[in-house]
């Protein structure tokens, strides 16, 4: 089988190295071992009809990395637009932030046609396209419109809300309908799968068997697989990136004082508002806590074209600096506020030098951090992961000390739990979640989703004999 893996955004530079974690980072590892061909955007724009529409086509381990220039006239309303102004905001609960022209659903459709159309030049007999996420939701109806019949799969790496929710982004039912052309759709949870199907069952009056739905497509098998991540690659970099300079700088920084750390994109659905809320509770109720644990905190700048985005910034910065000047000394800064991004290498080794991680979304798919943080720890000291119950991740995380975001003094007395935890329930909590993450490895979730989209064939029509 070719496999053709399609996603907006690649891992991109000379060493592949993403500078920021989510999709891009976990498959990069999988896709250059698979011998796949992987297909996204070349994060630059063109104007007009393209004749050659894919900018970069280069090795990425036995396969190739490819990369178009997406259409300058539908870009903004595709990627700022409908995929990030009004898809993100509904898949994350946010109802009240969903802004969609029906210019943005027009581009979006567009750049999912012309991702379908650039696709075909990889079409063999034997290919199966597995699409990732939200930002083409109609590409396998586009594939199937172009006459493409070999298997089609998709997943999701958000959260997928309830009906209500979901019917308040303009044009549901007509993309809803479209994801039916996909073989096999995969969520992160159970949570996430029920919702869809409720609303096939309740919006769309389809009738479930199994996990099987069928439309005019034909049949669609609905399925969960949790992505996890590599652990002992993770644990191997987390080792030898204590000596990185960025590290060490840290560690010499701290003189004794515990750190906390938060590692996330900046955007609504993390959390930091809250998050830094519960630190400021904690240092006001405990104040013996003061010197004692600090906050790194980094939210890499994301989709700052946005209002959203933009206001969230703002505010953040804003909390930030009022909780450091409460709270700070001459010689002590409570929070370390960093609006940038780091290579995995050294995240590994900020992970695995911080006593509590902190992942507190207040929704969130999956949540790779929460796994990472655990992989990088010290098997002789681990940390403390403080997760949110509300992160996909919980679901196998479920020894790290389970929080409800929205509760600020829950979050504050957690935290400052975690910071005193004995080593012996430390140890013991850890070694749980590594077991779950050995089990439910990324290599494992590719195989099973590669795998599940070839059965799906099994219940197709056998070819007319010649
Ligand atoms: O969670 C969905 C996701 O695709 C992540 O995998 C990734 O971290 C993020 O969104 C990427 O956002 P963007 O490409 O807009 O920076």
């Amino acid at each position: 089988m070719n496999l053709v893996v399609v996603s907006n955004r690649v891992a991109r530079g000379k060493t592949h190295e993403p500078m920021t974690g989510g999709l891009a980072a976990a498959l990069l590892p999988v896709v250059e071992k698979s011998g796949a061909i992987w297909v996204g955007s070349s994060g630059r724009v063109r104007d007009g009809a393209q004749k050659e529409p894919f900018a970069e086509i280069e090795a990425l381990g036995a396969g190739a990395l490819a990369m178009l220039d997406l259409p300058a006239a539908h870009y903004g309303g595709y990627y700022e637009g409908f995929a990030n102004s009004a898809l993100w905001p509904a898949l994350h609960s946010r109802s009240d932030l969903i802004r969609a022209s029906h210019e943005d659903y027009f581009s979006y459709r567009e750049v999912n046609s012309f991702m379908a159309k650039a696709l075909l030049r990889f079409q063999k007999p034997d290919t199966a396209f597995w699409i990732q996420d939200y930002h083409f939701l109609a590409l396998g109806a586009e594939l199937r419109d172009l006459g493409v019949t070999q298997p089609i799969g998709f997943f999701l790496h958000t959260p997928w809300p309830d009906r209500a929710v979901i019917g308040g982004v303009p044009h549901h039912r007509e993309l809803v309908e479209a994801m039916l052309a996909y073989d096999l759709i995969g969520f992160q949870t159970q949570d996430d799968c029920d919702n869809f199907l409720g609303y096939l069952a309740a919006d769309l009056g389809l009738a479930i068997e199994n996990h099987v739905v069928t439309s005019r497509y034909g049949k669609s098998h609905v399925q969960v697989f949790p992505i996890g991540i590599d652990p002992q690659k993770f644990a191997e970099q987390s080792a030898k990136a204590v000596s990185h300079p960025d590290v060490s700088r840290l560690r010499r920084s701290l003189h004794g004082e515990k750190l906390a750390i938060g590692v996330d994109r900046l955007d609504y659905s993390k959390g930091l508002i809250n998050r830094i809320k519960a630190f400021d509770r904690m240092w006001t109720l405990q104040p013996a806590l003061a010197r004692t644990v600090s906050l790194l905190q980094i939210a890499t700048p994301s989709r700052g074209a946005i209002e959203a985005y933009g206001n969230l910034q703002s505010e953040l910065a804003k909390l930030v600096s009022d909780v450091n000047g409460q709270h700070g000394e001459v010689d002590w800064t409570p929070i370390r506020y960093l609006n940038k991004g780091f290579s995995q290498t050294v995240l590994a080794g900020l992970y695995r030098t911080a006593q509590v991680g902190v992942v507190t979304p207040l929704h969130d798919g999956m949540n790779l951090v929460a796994k990472e943080y655990v992989a990088a720890q010290n098997p002789a000291d681990p940390g403390v992961l403080v997760l949110s119950k509300f992160a996909g991740a919980a679901n196998e995380l479920d020894t790290a000390l389970l929080v409800n975001p929205n509760d600020i003094d829950g979050m504050a007395r957690t935290i400052a739990t975690a910071v005193s935890m004995p080593l012996t329930e430390r140890r013991m909590r850890w070694e749980a979640m590594m077991e779950k993450l050995r089990a439910g490895t990324i290599q494992q979730w590719f195989a099973d989703f590669v795998d599940a989209l070839q059965e799906t064939q099994a219940d197709k029509a056998p070819p007319e004999p010649v």
